[in-house]
This record gives C-alpha cells, sequence and structure tokens, in this order.
C-alpha cells in the first residue's frame, strides 16, 4: 500500500502496467473458456513480465478492418510487440487461441499492444467474430 515518494521507477510502472494486463488477460481467457483449464500455462506461453529495456518501437502493427486482420501473419522476434489498431465501426479484439493474450474490444482507432517473450507461433481470433483468424510468429 505505501508508495516511495519522490523517486521515479518507470519500467516498474510500465512492469506492473503490464503484469496488470497480463492477469486481466488471463482473468479474461479463463472466465471467456468455460471449461476447467486453470491459468497454469506451459513453457511455450510467455508469463514472464519484461523488466528490461523498452522495446516499444520494435514489432509489428495489424490493422483491424473489414472484419480482418491485415496482415494476418505477422512474424517479430522475442521481446517484441504487436500493435492492433480497429478501424472497422464494430469493435473487434484479438485473443489467442490457447489463452496466451486477449486484447479487449477495441472501438474505433483504438489500439491494444501486447509483448511476446517467448518463441513460438501464436493462432488468435476475435472473440465475437470467431472466425475472423490470423497468427503471430515469434521468432
Ligand atoms: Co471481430
Amino acid at each position: 500500500m505505501r508508495r516511495p515518494r519522490g523517486v521515479r521507477h518507470p519500467r516498474r510502472v510500465f512492469a506492473l502496467g503490464l503484469a496488470a494486463v497480463l492477469l486481466l488477460a488471463s482473468v479474461a481467457a479463463t472466465a471467456c473458456s468455460g471449461g476447467g483449464e486453470t491459468t497454469t500455462t506451459g513453457g511455450d506461453t510467455p508469463t514472464t513480465v519484461t523488466t528490461g529495456p523498452s522495446t516499444g518501437t520494435e514489432g509489428a502493427q495489424v490493422v483491424i478492418s473489414n472484419y480482418a486482420y491485415e496482415p494476418a501473419e505477422v512474424t517479430i522476434k522475442a521481446g517484441e510487440s504487436v500493435t492492433w489498431t480497429n478501424e472497422d465501426s464494430v469493435r473487434h479484439n484479438a485473443a489467442s487461441d490457447e489463452n496466451a493474450f486477449e486484447g479487449p474490444l477495441l472501438s474505433k482507432g483504438e489500439s491494444y499492444t501486447f509483448t511476446f517473450d517467448a518463441p513460438g507461433t501464436y493462432p488468435y481470433h476475435c472473440t465475437p467474430h470467431p472466425y475472423m483468424k490470423a497468427t503471430v510468429i515469434v521468432e
């Protein structure tokens, strides 16, 4: 509850924010799955919170337009991020097929960024439109 005063820790704040996002995504994914799955994750799922130098300028951009992700496949390196921006009037999100991440529903013009720490292939979809499918490849 206590916070140190007078000293700024931008990276710590970022890490805490990221942790909160991961926690929310995990909770949301669990809530949506409806099954008996737990939030325990395997070795191929990014669960660690990066505390190193910011890589905010690295990664890929995906535009959601006309009920599709463009491009439908992006390749990044571990530690980089993908930012999804919705350009439709309809709300969309980007949700991992394997509960690795789940972004919030984005209104037109809104964005969601997720940082991928572990190499792997991450298929994802739009929660309200499951036929919207695409993939992130992390090398
Ligand atoms: Co959608």
